[in-house]
């Protein structure tokens, strides 16, 4: 994201915070007080969700910027048995040259809140992506074949959640909390050869504990520093992107 973009939502944020603009829930400023600087459920809280909706698209160009789609996924190796009779049998399965295409396809998911107290603001964003795809080239070693093909799996969605807290006492930004959660229904088909069948379930298995202990941790991982960096970004030109918008209003 650009300086003024980022410039522009911190402005927004804060004006929808301080203002009583847009379905402002703002409590009385002795009960404040008393409540200390528990300011979860407290201070003021505002629904930002119309204004997500109007700049979800400026998440595309930051979403290519980072290399996040087509997002290039690792090689990976893992051995698995097979059973075709009466003898086990061991053999590997390795996925490579993968990638994987979608984190474009963004939206709101659920609203999206700002909460302000103590000066110090709370955003926490929560966006679906939609129609992921998993592209990768297998290569299976068992006895003495070694069938080659493709697979492509096809996630329904899955939900990420952003935490930040911007602390204007001293002008710094922090990502609180990232999650990628939520999974969609995955489907997985090969491409290419056709296995033989008692090959098949062993692999398709293979494949999706491959998928859930390290593919998708992987996203998750890459997502979650791309948007840390930016965050670094952020922080470290906060004081003249305040100054900016001070000058500004
Ligand atoms: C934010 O930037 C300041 C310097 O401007 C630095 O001292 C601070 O550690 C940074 N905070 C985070 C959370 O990175």
């Amino acid at each position: 994201m650009d300086r003024k973009y980022t410039a522009l939502v911190l402005a927004f944020l804060v004006a929808a915070a301080d203002a009583n603009s847009i379905n402002l829930k703002s409590q009385p400023t002795s009960k404040l007080l008393e409540a200390g600087r528990n300011w979860g459920d407290l201070g003021q809280t505002a629904n930002v969700n119309d204004y997500v909706d109007n700049t979800i698209e400026m998440l595309v160009p930051f979403i290519q910027k980072h290399g996040l789609d087509p997002m290039e996924l690792p090689d990976v190796i893992e051995g698995f048995e097979v059973r075709p009779l009466l003898i086990t049998y061991s053999a590997w399965l390795k996925i490579h040259d993968g990638y994987m295409t979608g984190l474009v396809n963004v939206a709101r998911s659920s609203d999206q809140q700002v909460n302000y107290f103590a000066k110090m603001l709370r955003v926490r964003v929560q966006l679906q992506f939609s129609n992921l795809e998993f592209v990768y080239k297998y290569l299976v070693k068992v006895m003495n074949i070694g069938p080659t093909g493709g697979i492509i799996a096809s996630l329904s969605r899955f939900v990420v959640i952003v935490d930040i807290l911007l602390d204007f006492n001293n002008d710094e930004i922090q990502l609180q909390q990232f999650r990628l959660t939520d999974l969609g229904r995955l489907r997985v088909r090969f491409t290419g050869n056709i296995l033989t069948d008692w090959l098949v379930n062993p692999v398709l298995n293979t494949f999706l504990r491959i998928f859930d202990t390290i593919i998708i941790k992987i996203v998750e991982i890459n997502i979650r520093n791309a948007v840390q960096a930016e965050i670094d970004n952020i922080n470290a030109s906060v004081k003249e992107v305040i100054k900016a918008i001070e000058a500004y209003n």
